[in-house]
């Protein structure tokens, strides 16, 4: 269902008043652990090319027992990153009328708007968003894909191509730390589909009675985010609490979804998480999600569940994200949904 823009509604009102339909009073009296206090692990991207056993036992462990952490040297070129940055922040920058030549059309993901959407009465979320098919190539549909500023396509297409790159070395790794054979590496730990999700989340006075990306789990493999300016707000759930993420300058932040957690019949883990809202400053975000090929089935690897009881159901893709897709974001709910 189409939303109003909140940048929109902000420009209007200066921020101070918050309608009902984003009202979230669960969001004060949840309880966050003051950010000194955990910080999720950081994994050298650099020391996984050389092969380094240490790293990659490293990596293995992270994604057990936190599913989510920071990639540094992850080698995508500083023009790539700051051209990508600039970009976003420029397009968001655009008149309203301007973006809403890229709006999202009725009972479609892509484009500038919003998702998860299902009901009039549902709580929003207080963002805006630009989501687009990036790969594989024959995917996108340049329709939705902004021609201002003047190198957004080109900047875009570059971005997405490295994520992609660093999405699957990092999931060759992990196969190889599960002991996945071949076939179902080439199969199904293979980024066949990468869309990416473009956030941006005005400012709001009163910050503790909105959210801005709503508590969820990604339905993917592999996500990689990248914060676009300095202010932080991403929130991960861990034992009960809500841990903030401190980004490392430079670093991605990279965190395991729904997908993976079902591959691995729960040994890798998809984590609750949420974005928050600043009272005084925007914020703006790149999450790139990778899911293997629309034809991959999606349920317990054979090579992992072998000896086990399957925990998950299995499911096609196409069906396991028209499911995803057709819910509002609440928590795990849809992964819970798939469990057996
Ligand atoms: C998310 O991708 O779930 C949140 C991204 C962000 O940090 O804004
Ligand atoms: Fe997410």
């Amino acid at each position: 269902l189409p939303v109003p823009s909140v940048q929109a509604m902000v420009a209007a009102t200066g921020g101070d008043v918050v309608p009902p339909r984003y009202l979230r009073p669960e969001a004060a009296v949840d309880m966050v652990i003051g950010s000194g206090e955990a910080q999720i692990p950081i994994i050298d991207y650099g020391k996984l090319q050389m092969d380094n056993g240490e790293e990659s036992a490293r990596l293995h462990g992270v994604c057990q027992d936190w599913g989510f952490f920071q990639l540094i040297n992850h080698s995508v070129p500083d023009d790539v990153v700051e051209g990508m940055k600039s970009s976003i922040q420029r397009f968001f920058q655009l008149p309203a009328e301007t973006k809403k030549g890229f709006a999202q059309e009725r009972r479609q993901l892509e484009g500038y708007g919003q998702l998860f959407v299902v009901s009039e009465d549902q709580k929003l979320d207080w963002a805006d968003i630009l989501y687009l098919n990036t790969q594989p190539p024959e995917d996108r549909n340049m329709r939705f894909w902004p021609d201002q500023p003047a190198k957004f396509r080109s900047t875009l297409d570059k971005y997405s191509a490295a994520v992609k790159h660093i999405a699957d070395s990092l999931l060759a790794t992990m196969a190889k730390n599960l002991g996945l054979e071949p076939e179902t590496i080439a199969d199904k730990c293979v980024s066949g589909i990468q869309s990416v999700r473009m956030n941006y989340y005005p400012p709001c006075l009163q910050a503790d009675k909105v959210v801005g990306f709503s508590p969820h789990s990604d339905s993917d493999l592999l996500t990689l985010v990248m914060q676009v300016n300095h202010v932080q707000g991403l929130q991960i759930k861990r034992n009960g609490s809500w841990v903030p993420v401190k980004p490392v300058e430079g670093a991605f932040i990279v965190n395991i979804g729904d997908i993976f957690e079902i591959f691995t019949n729960g040994r890798y883990r998809s984590i609750e998480h949420r974005a928050v809202v600043d009272p005084k400053e925007e914020r703006l975000s790149v999450a790139a999600f990778h899911s293997p090929s629309i034809h991959a089935v999606i349920g317990p690897l054979k090579e992992i569940a072998a000896c086990e009881d399957e925990a998950y159901k299995t499911v096609d893709h196409e069906e396991f994200m028209r499911l995803f897709f057709s819910a509002k974001l609440e928590g795990k709910s849809f992964l819970d949904r798939m469990k057996l």
